[in-house]
This record gives structure tokens, C-alpha cells and sequence, in this order.
């Protein structure tokens, strides 16, 4: 039997590629305006990191990671998620010494045993940021600036930004314990996992897609009802700094997010063209995890999105370039003139031009049809009457105009054309 690839795992060519390297580009370059330095961390890390990271009642431990004894007999884990690793790296090395803010953004793989369908895979890209040291409003609010920030320049404006509390370790506790008394009531309806989530995590109960917890859940008392005074001006202080950004969101207090580690302001992007994977984008505050895992209290909050899910969001929306493929130059040549082709080709491509020449030896008819595929905007003939006169002629074939060009001006002449079409 022929091999294929691992369920949930994608082959990816172009115009893909082309399309994921716009968004990379574009994230960057807005990361960099917005003080982010790069962060790239380990692809598998020990397991331990996630089980305390992440949280052993979450679905991402406790089904979906991608888990392996390496030949010294450690428990090693495919990164399910980036936060773990970034906070790992940050105790590491010593980032609290660092100037505050630490601003670090990444674009990496990630990797969860999920059931694949449409945006939804098992190895996936995802674009995340953490910014260390920046408290309450004021750090959630350059990161959702940051978000507004990129999708407008990815012309992304119809989005829907849903925002939540979960409150803090002060008023969490006062939440789980109410909720747990509500959830009592209803011990025996709730699915089994609700069951071992009342004990553990009840807050994760918010989150069950069962359709018999989901009703019970309906009417349950919300982290909102119990948030503690300061939760509550933080959260009146960022809904106050969006509007003056321009920021439109809706407060959705139904909203939990699937990872443990989060404190206070959580946030989902949503959209209406993805299907049951609407969420593309996702983060929240996480003031407690620096300490969970072994430093010193650290205010924090990230977010995550996955590239797939937002290139069907722009897809869906006719919001992605179509990206430049065709040649600049086609040089045809023939059986004497091969070689000097190759070598000329070579040295027009230092320039970054994209020059195309026959390297299978074939007819002149056959290097034609391949012009007529390949759409290159000029077409040059290079016989061995042009080799001996150092120049050769020119078609461009947008109109059929010709031009004769000496062979050592050819760079100089395609790179003003190439200007001359950006301005
Ligand atoms: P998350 O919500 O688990 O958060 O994932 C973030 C995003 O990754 C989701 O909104 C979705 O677009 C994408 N995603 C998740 N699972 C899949 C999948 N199986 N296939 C394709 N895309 C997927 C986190 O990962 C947190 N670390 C975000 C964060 C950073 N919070 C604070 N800092």
C-alpha cells in the first residue's frame, strides 16, 4: 500500500503557500511596529511542562497530546499549544531581568490528536504572542490593539471580538464554589466529564459540548456575577480604552477558554464563514502561570490564532492577494545556445528577478507553449546571431512591442521595468 500522509496533516503547495507567506509577512512586520521580538522555542518539550502548563483537566492534556518516551526513557510532548514553551523560556533565561515589557510573538507548528474536518488539523500553524510585565488594562489592551491593528491591514474589518472576565485568585474561588453548589443540584444529568469537572475544574463545565449539560449550563450563575471589585474596574478600564481605539466587541459571559492558565480577561475572535471551527483567534490574561511553574508572580497575556482558520476567514471574504507567479523574462534558446542561456539566466536572477530558460533541451515550438502557460511578461530569442551581436531582442508581451538590448544592459533594463510596474 502507498504511504499518505499522517491523518489531519496537510501537504501544502502553492497558491497556498504564497498565501500563508503573505500572512506571515504581514504579522511580522505589525509584530515589529508593535516592539515583539521574535521567540523560537523547542518543538517537543518534556511533558511535565504541559501537564502544569496547560492543566490536567483540559481536553488538550488530557486527549489530544502527542506523547513519547525518548530513547533515555524521558517523557518528551509534542507542543499542543505555544504559551508553555514561551513561559518555560522565559524563567529560563532570565527574562525577568530583562527591560520591562517582555513583547515576544511567534509563528510556529503545533500538533493536537483532534478529529479532523474543515480548520480543524493535527498539525497546525499557529501566530501567537506573550507580553510579559505589562498589568490589567493596559496590557490586555496592546494586545487587542496589536489584533485590531493586523487584521485592518489585512483588510479584515467585519470580525466579531468576544470578550469575558473569569475573574482572578481572589474571586475565581468564590465563583468555582458557587457554581459547584449549582452544578450539586444537577450531579446526575451532567455528562461524566462535567461529573469529574466539578470536583476538579468546574468552570470547564461552561465549556461542555454536550447538549444536556450545555442546558444546564444555560441557566448556571456566570463568573461574572462574582467578579471582585478590582476584576471589575479592570474590566470597565479596557472596555473604555477599545472604544477609544475604535475596537468593536460584544461581552459574551458564557465565554471560558479550553486552557487552564487563565486569569481574568479572556477573548475569542469569532467568525460567521467558518463553520463549527468559528473561533480563529484566542488568549486572555494569564497573571499566575510564570509562578505556577516557578518564578516570581508575573503579569501576563497572550493570544494564539490559527493561520489556516484565518486564511479561510479571508478566503471566504476575497481578502487574499493573488500573488505574482509569472516570470519576468522567458529566455529561448536553442541546441548551441543552451549553456550561454543557463549562464545568463543566472546572472539576471541576482537581481531577485524571476528569468525562466529551457533546461530539458527542448524544441523552439515546445519552449513557445511553454510561454503561453507561463505568461512571462517578456520573451527573449537567444540564437547564436544574437550571441555573436551581444544583444537580443526584447518582446514585451503585454502588447508585442519589441526592443533591442545589449546583453550587459538586460539586468538594468528589466530591473527599471519592474520599478516602473510597482509605482
Ligand atoms: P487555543 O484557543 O487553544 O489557544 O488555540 C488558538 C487558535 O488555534 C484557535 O483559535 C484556532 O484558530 C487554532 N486552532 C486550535 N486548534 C486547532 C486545530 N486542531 N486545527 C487548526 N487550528 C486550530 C492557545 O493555543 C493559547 N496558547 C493562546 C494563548 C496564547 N493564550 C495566551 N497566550
Amino acid at each position: 500500500m502507498s504511504i499518505k500522509a499522517p491523518k489531519g496533516c496537510r501537504d501544502i503547495f502553492e497558491p497556498e503557500v504564497k498565501q500563508i507567506q503573505y500572512l506571515e509577512r504581514v504579522y511580522r512586520e505589525t509584530a515589529e511596529a508593535y516592539g515583539f521580538m521574535e521567540i523560537r522555542v523547542p518543538t517537543f518539550e518534556q511533558t511535565e511542562l504541559f501537564q502544569r502548563g496547560v492543566g490536567e483537566t483540559t481536553d488538550i492534556v488530557n486527549k489530544e497530546m502527542y506523547t513519547f518516551m525518548d530513547k533515555g526513557g524521558r517523557s518528551m510532548t509534542l507542543r499542543p499549544e505555544g504559551t508553555a514553551g514561551v513561559v518555560r523560556a522565559y524563567l529560563e533565561h532570565g527574562m525577568a531581568n530583562w527591560p520591562s515589557p517582555v513583547k515576544l510573538y511567534y509563528n510556529y507548528h503545533v500538533f493536537r490528536y483532534e478529529r479532523p474536518q474543515k480548520g480543524r488539523f493535527r498539525e497546525f500553524q499557529q501566530f501567537g504572542m506573550e507580553l510579559f510585565g505589562a498589568p490589567g488594562a493596559m496590557g490586555t489592551a496592546e494586545i487587542l490593539s496589536f489584533l485590531h491593528s493586523f487584521f485592518q491591514r489585512l483588510g479584515l474589518h467585519d470580525y466579531s471580538l468576544q470578550l469575558n472576565s473569569i475573574g482572578c485568585q481572589d474571586c475565581r474561588p468564590v465563583y468555582n464554589e458557587t457554581l459547584r453548589s449549582y452544578l450539586a443540584l444537577h450531579r446526575e444529568a451532567l455528562c461524566p466529564d462535567c461529573q469529574s469537572r466539578l470536583e476538579r475544574n468546574p468552570l470547564r463545565c461552561l465549556d461542555c459540548k454536550n447538549p444536556k449539560c450545555q442546558e444546564i449550563m444555560a441557566e448556571a450563575p456566570l463568573p461574572s456575577d462574582c467578579l471582585c471589585a478590582s476584576c471589575a474596574e479592570e474590566e470597565a478600564a479596557l472596555l473604555e480604552i477599545l472604544a477609544r481605539l475604535g475596537v468593536s466587541y460584544e461581552l459574551n459571559r458564557q465565554l471560558v477558554r479550553g486552557l487552564d492558565y487563565y486569569t481574568g480577561t479572556v477573548f475569542e475572535f469569532v467568525s460567521d464563514e467558518l463553520g463549527a471551527q468559528s473561533a480563529f483567534c484566542g488568549g486572555g490574561r494569564y497573571d499566575n502561570l510564570v509562578a505556577e511553574l516557578g518564578g516570581a508572580e508575573t503579569p501576563a497575556v497572550g493570544f494564539a490564532f490559527g493561520v489556516e482558520r484565518l486564511r479561510l476567514e479571508l478566503e471566504a471574504k476575497g481578502l487574499l492577494p493573488e500573488g505574482e507567479t509569472r516570470p519576468v523574462l522567458q529566455l529561448i534558446s536553442f541546441a548551441d545556445t543552451a549553456d550561454e542561456a543557463l549562464i545568463l539566466a543566472a546572472k539576471l536572477r541576482q537581481t531577485g528577478l524571476r528569468i525562466e530558460t529551457d533546461i530539458l533541451g527542448r524544441s523552439f515550438k515546445a519552449q513557445m507553449k511553454q510561454a503561453s502557460r507561463l505568461e512571462p511578461q517578456y520573451i527573449a530569442i537567444l540564437g547564436v546571431d544574437e550571441l555573436a551581436a551581444g544583444q537580443v531582442e526584447l518582446k514585451r508581451q503585454a502588447d508585442g512591442q519589441t526592443e533591442k538590448i545589449a546583453l550587459e544592459a538586460l539586468a538594468q533594463f528589466l530591473l527599471e521595468g519592474e520599478r516602473r510596474c510597482q509605482n
